[in-house]
């Protein structure tokens, strides 16, 4: 394969908007092609001694598994650090610990509550920081539905993406990179759980330049119309827990079951981030079914993680 381009080396990763079109475009160039080389069984040595930081302050399956392969398949090492094990759990400051790590680490990948913790690792580490969710952002999981989208649809440009349930950080990552590429985004959201306004008006900006479109409907049936991908997440993210009962009852019109899939494009895929709940946002039937390509999305959370840390660890 191609040599990786240099272009993004030292760069964070903290919201889809860090980046352009053009280099979100390079990440997900450079995964289709480890997803290649790794079945060939070719291996990109691209971090030779370099070690990568995970910190996390909430569970994690994919977020965390997909990136210590990455690292590792990339010739590096990473180290996975429950956060309430670092003296940041006792009053050490965000400021302080960055600035030790990039003492020690080519990267730091943190999943945590607040988009403002992970900025504020932005803004005093040297080294890249890449954000594994927060509670209104997943940048990371965004990459690898668009590398989903485009491996079926060959271009995410005039493609029709409706999103059913919860405006939360999935909602919201996903609108901005459906709307940097020009895709058509409809998310039908019951009645106080609308994405962030803020972020909503951030990408139809973007749309109006790409030639895509934002919408934010309530009735899930408008937005499954037609689409072309249907996408959910789970009903109660974490943290969230304490809202369970109420949550499960505003929602119940959302979930993606095969009568919304009919409403749907005949070639219509279901997408889900995981992890699910089946029997709540999603059916049984849907998930496990011929349109699901929920599994590959997972596998594909390798290939663009992969992808992010060769380009941005020098
Ligand atoms: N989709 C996702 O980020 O899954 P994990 O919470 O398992 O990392
Ligand atoms: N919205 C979910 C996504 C999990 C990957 C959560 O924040 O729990």
């Amino acid at each position: 394969m191609a040599g990786i381009p240099s272009g993004l080396k030292g760069r964070s990763y903290t919201r889809v908007s860090d980046w352009t079109a053009d280099e979100l475009r390079t990440a997900l160039d450079l995964a289709d092609e480890l997803k290649v080389e790794r079945v060939r069984r070719r291996e990109l040595r691209a971090l030779p001694g370099r070690t990568v930081a995970l910190i996390f302050r909430k569970p994690s399956t994919r977020t965390r598994i997909s990136s210590e392969v990455a690292i590792a398949e990339l010739g590096g090492m990473a180290l996975y650090v429950p956060a309430a094990d670092l003296q940041l759990s006792r009053g050490e400051s965000t400021r302080d610990t960055a600035l030790v790590l990039s003492r020690f680490v080519s990267a730091i990948l943190i999943r945590t509550f607040d988009q403002a913790e992970v900025e504020e690792f932005a803004t005093h580490a040297t080294v890249p920081v890449i954000n594994g969710l927060t509670d209104t952002s997943h940048p990371l999981q965004a990459l690898a539905d668009a590398m989903t989208i485009r491996e079926r649809f060959g271009q995410l440009d005039g493609v029709r993406i409706a999103y059913l349930g919860d405006g939360n950080n999935i909602c919201h990552s996903l609108m901005r990179i459906s709307a940097r590429f020009g895709a058509h985004f409809v998310a039908a959201c019951p009645s106080g759980y609308e994405p962030r306004a803020e972020t909503v008006a951030a990408a139809k900006a973007d749309a109006a330049t790409t030639g895509g479109s934002v919408e934010i409907v309530t009735d899930p049936r408008d937005a499954a119309a037609g689409a072309n991908v249907l996408y959910t997440d789970v009903w109660v993210s974490m943290g969230q827990d304490d809202g369970r009962e109420q949550r499960l009852r505003d929602f119940e019109p959302y979930r993606l079951d095969a009568a919304k899939l009919a409403l749907a494009d005949k070639d219509a895929i279901a997408m889900h981030d995981l992890p699910a709940h089946v029997g709540e946002e999603i059916t049984e039937d849907v998930l496990y079914g011929p349109r699901s390509l929920v599994w590959e999305q997972a596998e594909n959370r390798l290939h663009t993680q992969k992808a992010v840390m060769a380009l941005v660890i020098h």
